[in-house]
């Protein structure tokens, strides 16, 4: 069964709900993801584009103290609460956050090394568009690096995981009711990987990994 639970853009107050089961539930998550994120200029600038409260972007600041970290999201009230969580991690002038649309960005091309994103691909339903918006800020040689679940993932995927992050039984019992009831509506890999195929990035990738899906992409040198 697959139900749509949440909209697009995460106004309030989906966006405290949202923020409260992200901060009891999520936050090994983050931390997980932040240590597979390729960072390869430790001092470069870092772009999220869907951030929500930006918990990923303080595990990714506090791993790489050199780094430059853009925190957007397109709801207003995430902006606040991901600024309310800057400061409360003591990252203001490493870490901002700013409210963009990640299919029109104001920042100008080839602005960063990185850009990443978790759990938003799922709901981007212009793919092609926003690869090439994506591209467009990326400075040449720079990377994509986005992590989203995978459709159709088992329960011993969701337990390898819980086991990963070392979910407490809290953790546990939730990863239990999402992977047997009700899951959102993550994409297949398949879909992924044709979206990235036609976009311009070189050695676009779509790989599927346990409950997750990693998609990644590199500006040519030369663009
Ligand atoms: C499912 S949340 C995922 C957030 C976060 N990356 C995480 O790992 O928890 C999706 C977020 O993308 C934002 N969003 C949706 N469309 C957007 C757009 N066009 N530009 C910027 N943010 C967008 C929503 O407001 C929401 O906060």
């Amino acid at each position: 069964m697959s139900i749509r639970m949440e909209p697009t853009i995460f106004r309030f107050p989906h966006s405290r709900l949202y923020d409260f089961y992200t901060r009891v539930f999520f936050l090994k998550v983050y931390e997980q993801f932040a240590k597979w994120i390729p960072v390869d200029n430790p001092q470069g600038k870092v772009l999220d584009v869907g951030a929500t409260a930006g918990y990923l972007e303080v595990a990714l600041a506090k791993i790489h103290p050199g780094l430059a970290v853009y925190s957007t999201d397109l709801s207003p009230h995430m902006v606040y609460l991901n600024k309310k969580v800057i400061k409360g991690n003591n990252l203001q002038g490493r870490v901002v956050a700013k409210r963009e649309d990640a299919y029109n960005l104001s920042f100008a091309d080839n602005s960063f090394d990185l850009v990443i994103n978790s759990f938003t691909f799922h709901h981007w339903d212009k793919p092609r568009r926003m690869f090439s918006e994506l591209y467009r800020v990326l400075k040449p040689s720079g990377e994509m690096f986005i992590i989203d679940g995978k459709k159709g993932f088992n329960y011993e995927e969701m337990k390898q995981f819980c086991r990963t992050v070392g979910f407490g039984i809290l953790g546990r019992t939730l990863a239990r009711v999402m992977a047997r009831l009700v899951w959102i509506d993550f994409v297949s890999t398949g879909y992924a990987q044709r979206a990235l195929s036609s976009s311009s990035f070189n050695k676009a990738t779509c790989e599927g990994a346990g409950v997750f899906m990693f998609l990644h992409g590199l500006k040519p040198a030369t663009a």
